[in-house]
């Protein structure tokens, strides 16, 4: 297994990187070509850990798939098999995302569910009830999510939370159901925006998405179609905090900066100056930060999935911040890590005070899921010092060719095999 090893405060990251196609894009579209039996062809696919896991998912339903990354081509003609199994789901919970499809598709599925997961409980009884008001018959054996159900119906489906998966699956199942669904209280973030578009140029009838009322007017088939995946704003976030954390300046292409408004918005309070292009942003680091005080909220807020980045960005402010996490019960698991390397964070039930501008030093650290490691990484590149960043697997899961692309931007940075984890 391998470890990542960053020389750190070496120099300020400066030049151009190309941010890949969005994760949390990808995994639900891939899914939804489930729905339209033919050649789809997805474009700006990541070359990701999870990606593998969906297309093997959907290989396993019967897909026949062509890897030519960024390109990936599923032809969904002869599925035969709804089946989605724990050995695949257990590796990644975003796998519920086949049931919608699968139940729409074939009138019934059986999907392993996800299990416990580092930042949260995450449970899927959202996805389940709204299924259930759909018309579905739903059982749960042996760790098996059984549904039956001979053709879904429309509904009126009221989130209690805007829970993204949840709205995900609902509008992939709704586009074959018969009659009207709509969702209220829905998640907005911009990949159910995307996944909509997808949806939309299959020839389902969609309005609202990307708005917290969405209605899907259900149709007897779709279509195959071709589709470019859109930018990933996580990754984007990540180099932008990476620019202010260096005392660098870098600019992200291939971006949409509508997409990062509250990351923009809270980096300018900090004192970043961040200048937003045509498909770009230039992020450049101008002498002290301010301290921090944010909530991590659904989309269009403070997303939680840059969370544990902004913690790193606060550790340089001039005084005292407060992130406090209110979408995951348990997402933390970064700060005794950074802790380890020289940073004063308390927490206390939600919320981390974070003490600043706190001098890190390398250690050796431990990542535990896909946002705390890089965290990790960002605190060793402004650390003095050598740190080893372990069970970098988590980072694979959702950031491609990380290590490149922080190199080609003047980071000492590389991937060795290691002997502990
Ligand atoms: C998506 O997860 C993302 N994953 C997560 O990104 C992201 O952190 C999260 O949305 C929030 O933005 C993908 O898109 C693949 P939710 P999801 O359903 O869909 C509760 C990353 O780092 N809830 O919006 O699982 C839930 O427990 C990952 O890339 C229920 O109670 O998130 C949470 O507290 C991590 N019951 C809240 O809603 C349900 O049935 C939001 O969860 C569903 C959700």
């Amino acid at each position: 297994m391998d470890k990542i090893v960053i020389e750190g405060a070496a120099s300020p990251l400066r030049g151009t990187v190309t941010v890949s196609g969005a994760k949390n894009a990808a995994l639900p579209i891939i899914c939804a070509t489930i729905l339209a039996p033919g050649r789809n062809v997805l474009t700006n696919v990541p070359r990701l850990g999870d990606v593998r896991t969906v297309v093997k998912l959907l290989a396993i339903t019967g897909a026949d798939v062509e890897l030519r990354w960024p390109e990936v081509v599923l032809d969904t003609t002869e599925l035969d098999n709804p089946v989605a199994p724990y050995e695949l789901v257990k590796t990644m919970r975003a796998a519920i995302l086949v049931l919608g499809p699968l139940v729409a598709r074939f009138g019934r599925a059986k999907v392993s569910l996800p299990g416990g997961c580092a930042i949260g409980a995450r449970p899927i009884n959202l996805h389940l009830r709204a299924l259930e008001a759909m018309g579905a018959q739903i059982a749960i054996r042996r760790g098996y999510v059984e549904v039956e159900c001979e053709r879904l119906q429309g509904a009126q489906i009221a989130f209690p939370v805007p829970t993204v998966g949840g709205t995900e699956n609902v509008l992939m199942a709704a586009t074959l159901a018969e009659g009207v669904t709509t969702i209220s209280n829905a998640a907005q973030e911009p990949e159910i925006e995307d996944l909509a578009a997808l949806l939309t140029s299959m020839g389902a009838k969609i309005e609202g998405a990307g708005t917290s009322v969405i209605h899907i007017e259900g149709v007897e088939s779709l279509s195959p179609v071709t589709h470019r995946i859109i930018p990933d704003r996580i990754e984007a976030g990540t180099f932008m905090v990476a620019a202010a954390v260096t005392g660098g300046e870098i600019t992200l292409q291939g971006v949409e900066p509508a997409h990062l408004t509250a990351v923009v918005e809270r980096m300018r309070e900090a004192g970043v100056e961040v200048t937003l292009g045509e498909g770009a942003i230039t992020v450049a680091s101008r002498g002290p930060l301010a301290p921090l005080e944010l909530v991590t909220e659904a989309h269009p807020g403070f997303p939680t999935d840059m969370q544990a980045q902004f913690m790193v960005l606060a550790l340089g402010a001039q005084g005292q911040s407060r992130i406090t996490e209110a979408i995951f019960e348990n997402r933390f698991m970064h700060v005794p890590e950074l802790v380890r390397m020289g940073a004063r964070i308390q927490i206390a039930g939600r919320t981390a005070t974070i003490q600043g501008p706190s001098t890190l030093e390398g250690a050796t650290v431990m990542a535990t899921d896909l946002r705390a490691s890089a965290s990790l990484i960002l605190a060793g590149l402004r650390a003095r010092g050598t740190t080893e960043v372990l069970r970098v697997y988590h980072l694979d899961r959702g950031y491609e060719n990380l290590v490149e692309k922080l190199n080609k931007m003047g980071a000492r940075i590389r991937r060795v095999p290691s002997e502990l984890y």
